[in-house]
């Protein structure tokens, strides 16, 4: 039995899921697995949360608990999440489990031995105040490139590109906001340059390659590949295997991959199985386009090196946009999973995020539009022509499918329909086309639902019941090869399909489904399977993403009343002056406030001179935490204009509180 080994992209344990990542990633992902497990392939479908890096450094850092306590809280979540949506993993494991840091550790040390990774000294920014070096996301900044704000230290969101921690500009550290320095550090790089030539030559040589993966990985590729960094001087993640690499961790991207393998071999254990001849027969990896350089670049380098088969393909899913708009999780302007699949079942998710458009294309979540497709595909088109047939069969029928005589043209060419349907289906799954095939099937229905309005058999189950018993032969037929081809996209409705023709669902393969049932056959009494959406559950579910974004945006720019008296705001006059040696922006002064005097380092350097700004009487913060500037103790802020930082002056008396 050929075997598949199948991955999703593992969702950083940082935050629930939400419909784009449903949508670019794990849906497809298991249709594909489903699809093969019915094709009588051995599969075996794995996923992890990625729980190092500095995503879930800094979400840990924000809730002041171990990174370990918040990854296992999103662990639990998106574990839910998916189970919810019926993504069918053999195994959903975990980076921080201590079979991925032994995997991790060991392809790591094999690819020091080969002589893959070497030893360099390279700048970094480092944080006095914080007493480490900043990488990634923990330096803050401008893009050296397009000059985008909040760009961080690995990546600007505005123009996409990934940085150098050290190249942005006006850099401050995202926990303490002063300013680093720049130190020297020993880190590790992978040899990446030297697969430049390989990896072309497996990208283009490459047939099963989408052309989104293979277009963007060439044009990188043209650009030219520089050796990886593989390794940080950070406290959270799997330490570097090495002597004398103390304090250092292996980079997020450096050992994320290997959760694929880790969650197999947890699998393995449990089964008692081996995971590698999966592996080495046919490995598939689906993942959202934002990461297409990590798996089609770095990814098979690393295994190039290690010396292992390479990924089949890899599947890359564009993003969902909403009602029209970017998603942004920072605003509330998305769809969380569990809201989702709290009001709604998981099917008709299912349903729309394929049916939307293909899955190589971006395309927008509109509540609009999946109340229309719901309503009219689901509902009025497949529900109506199962629901018809079951309940014709039953009344006129005894509940059994009917004995066939001679079929008509119109017969024949419906039957025929219905035996090529799921060779037509399995072709686009083969290729990944997961809304082509499930288009194929809602043509099907409707054209069964014009089959049944043209046979009449309601006239002519009395007037010609053969032809009436035709019909409703064939109409069961269909709804029985609609039940199998749709079962690895509704995985749960297409059972009950079955369950109503008293068919078991765990005995029916893909290749049955073109099997005819005998005449007599039995059917029960059908419910109805798909209900329509009402007007106004879509304007709640409008109203409330509108709310959300409202209250979002508020939150961002308001503050109450209890937030501002938190501010000890005072007057202050400045008793002491003198410029901060080695550096052009900072004063260091002293402020009397009355009841103590309190130092500020302030960067007003550029536009006033100590002698100037002496014995102005200023407002000033007086409860600000105390912070170190260029090594300097700073207990205050000095209130300024941003742009031209111009003092605010007062003739209030010294030590007066602001309200
Ligand atoms: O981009 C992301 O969300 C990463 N957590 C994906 C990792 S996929 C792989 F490498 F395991
Ligand atoms: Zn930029």
């Amino acid at each position: 039995m050929s075997k598949l080994f199948i991955t999703c992209a593992l969702p950083y344990a940082n935050g629930p899921t939400h419909l784009g990542h449903l949508r670019s990633t794990y849906i497809p992902a298991d249709i594909y697995a489903r699809y093969n497990r019915m094709k009588g392939r051995d599969v075996l479908f794995v996923c992890a949360t990625d729980e190092h890096g500095t995503p879930i450094a800094v979400r840990a850092e924000e809730e002041g608990k171990p990174p370990k306590e918040v990854a296992g809280r999103y662990y639990q979540m998106i574990k839910k999440d998916l189970e919810s949506c019926d993504i069918s993993f053999d195994n959903f494991s975990r980076t921080t489990d201590p079979i991925h840091y032994e995997i991790s550790q060991n392809f790591f040390l094999d690819l020091y031995e080969k002589g893959y990774i070497y030893e360099k000294t390279i700048k970094q920014p480092y944080c006095d105040e914080c007493d480490r070096f900043l990488p990634d996301r923990y330096v803050e900044g401008k893009c050296p490139i397009c000059g985008g704000e909040g760009a961080r230290g690995d990546h600007c969101e505005v123009c996409g590109r990934h940085l150098d921690p050290i190249e942005l500009l006006e850099p401050s550290c995202l926990i303490c906001k002063s300013e680093p320095e720049i130190r020297k550090s020993n880190q590790y790089f992978f040899k990446l340059n030297q697969f430049q030539d390989d990896l072309k030559e497996w990208i283009e040589g490459n047939e099963n390659l989408p052309p989104n993966v293979k277009n963007y990985t060439l044009q990188w590729i043209k650009e030219g590949l520089k050796d990886w960094i593989l390794t940080r001087d950070m406290e959270w993640g799997i330490p570097v295997p090495l002597e004398g690499a103390e304090g250092k961790i292996i980079y997020v991207w450096g050992e994320a991959f290997l959760g694929y393998i880790s969650s197999a071999a947890q699998w393995a254990r449990r089964e008692k199985s081996s995971w590698r001849p999966y592996w080495d027969d046919k490995t598939v990896h689906f993942i959202g386009k934002d990461i297409i350089y990590h798996h089609a670049i770095f990814w098979p380098a690393l295994l190039m090196a290690y010396g292992c088969k390479l990924p089949y393909t890899i599947v890359a899913g564009e993003y969902l946009s909403l009602e029209g708009s970017k998603m942004s999780t920072s605003k509330n302007w998305v769809i969380w999973t569990s809201d989702f699949l709290e009001k709604f079942e998981s099917d008709i998710l299912r349903y729309y995020l394929v049916v939307n458009a293909p899955l190589t294309r971006d395309t927008d979540f509109s509540w609009d539009d999946f109340q229309r497709r719901v309503n009219d595909e689901l509902a009025d088109v497949l529900g109506n022509f199962l629901h018809r047939t079951f309940t014709f069969t039953n009344r006129f029928f005894e509940g059994k499918l009917p004995e066939t005589s001679s079929f008509d043209e119109y017969d024949q060419k419906f039957k025929e329909r219905i035996e090529t349907l799921p060779e037509v289906v399995s072709q686009h799954l083969e290729n990944f086309k997961f809304r082509e095939g499930l288009i194929e099937i809602i043509r099907l229905a409707k054209y069964g639902n014009k089959y049944f309005n043209d046979q009449e058999p309601w006239k002519t189950v009395k007037s010609h019941p053969e032809k009436a018993a035709n019909c409703l032969y064939l109409c069961n037929q269909l709804s029985k090869t609609l039940a199998v081809v749709l079962t690895p996209y509704l995985p749960v409705k297409a059972p009950e399909i079955m369950k109503i023709m008293n068919l078991k669902s765990e005995s029916l393969k893909w290749d049955d489904a073109a099997r005819f049932l005998p005449a007599g056959h039995p059917i029960s009494q059908p419910k109805p399977l798909f209900s329509k959406i009402e007007d106004q559950t879509i304007n709640d579910e409008k109203d409330t993403l509108y709310k959300n974004l409202e209250e979002s945006d508020k939150m961002k720019d308001q503050i109450s009343i209890e937030d501002f008296a938190k501010l000890n705001l005072r007057v202050g006059k400045i008793v002491g002056a003198e410029n901060v040696k080695g550096s052009d922006n900072l004063l260091k002064l002293i402020v009397d406030i009355k009841d103590k005097k309190i130092q500020v380092v302030a960067g007003l350097a550029r536009k006033y001179s100590p002698e100037e700004i002496l014995n102005q009487k200023v407002i000033v913060l007086a409860n600000l935490e105390p912070a170190k500037l260029f090594g300097i103790k700073s207990e205050g802020m000095i209130l300024a204009t941003q742009e031209n930082m111009r003092i605010l002056t007062t003739e209030g008396s010294i030590g007066e509180k602001i309200k």
